[in-house]
């Protein structure tokens, strides 16, 4: 069974993140979209278990896809789930550039660790968790950019 995981900051989801689950999820078996938690990045826009409970929402109905969070080395994470494959949307060569280093450091921990990078689709090139937040600062639509239960969520919260 083929078993992958995808990892990131996910503060919030948005339908680039989505995109990048959908297409993962026809690719292996098994998904698990990790919120990793770095306790380093002050003041997150939600907390880890917001972010989980909003992917949860995002990905109803995809059966072969989970979601947790987990704060810790990504590598050793993914080999003790029995994961031998980390996914990354890339949207261009900056990503790319750091996508390769982090492949060649985690492939450095664990040697049967693959990473499989996916290229990011042309409508969602642009988007990223820092470019929503802003969007949200001056009001924008949000469901432009996220999916619905964040666009809710953030209505709720008086964000949007
Ligand atoms: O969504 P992001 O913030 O671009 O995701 C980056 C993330 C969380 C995938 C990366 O920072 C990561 O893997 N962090 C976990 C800590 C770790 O294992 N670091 C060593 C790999 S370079």
């Amino acid at each position: 069974m083929s078993f992958a995981i995808y990892p990131g900051s996910f503060d919030p989801i948005t339908l680039g993140h989505l995109d990048v689950i959908r297409r993962a999820a026809a690719c292996f078996d098994r998904l698990c979209v990790c919120v990793m938690v770095n306790a380093e990045k002050k003041s997150p826009m939600f907390t880890a278990e917001e972010r989980v409970a909003l992917i949860r929402a995002s990905i109803e109905g995809m059966e072969n896809v989970e979601v947790e969070a987990y704060s810790g080395l990504l590598a050793d994470y993914a080999v003790a789930k029995g994961a031998n494959v980390l996914v990354k949307g890339v949207r261009n060569a900056t990503d790319f550039d750091q996508e390769y280093q982090m492949a060649n450091i985690n492939r450095g921990i664990h040697r049967e660790l693959e990473t499989v990078l996916l290229p990011a689709s042309v409508a969602y090139q642009h988007f990223s968790s820092t470019m929503v937040r802003e969007m949200i600062k001056y009001g924008q639509p949000m469901e432009k950019y996220v999916p619905a239960p964040v666009a809710e969520e953030l209505k709720r919260k008086g964000r949007a």
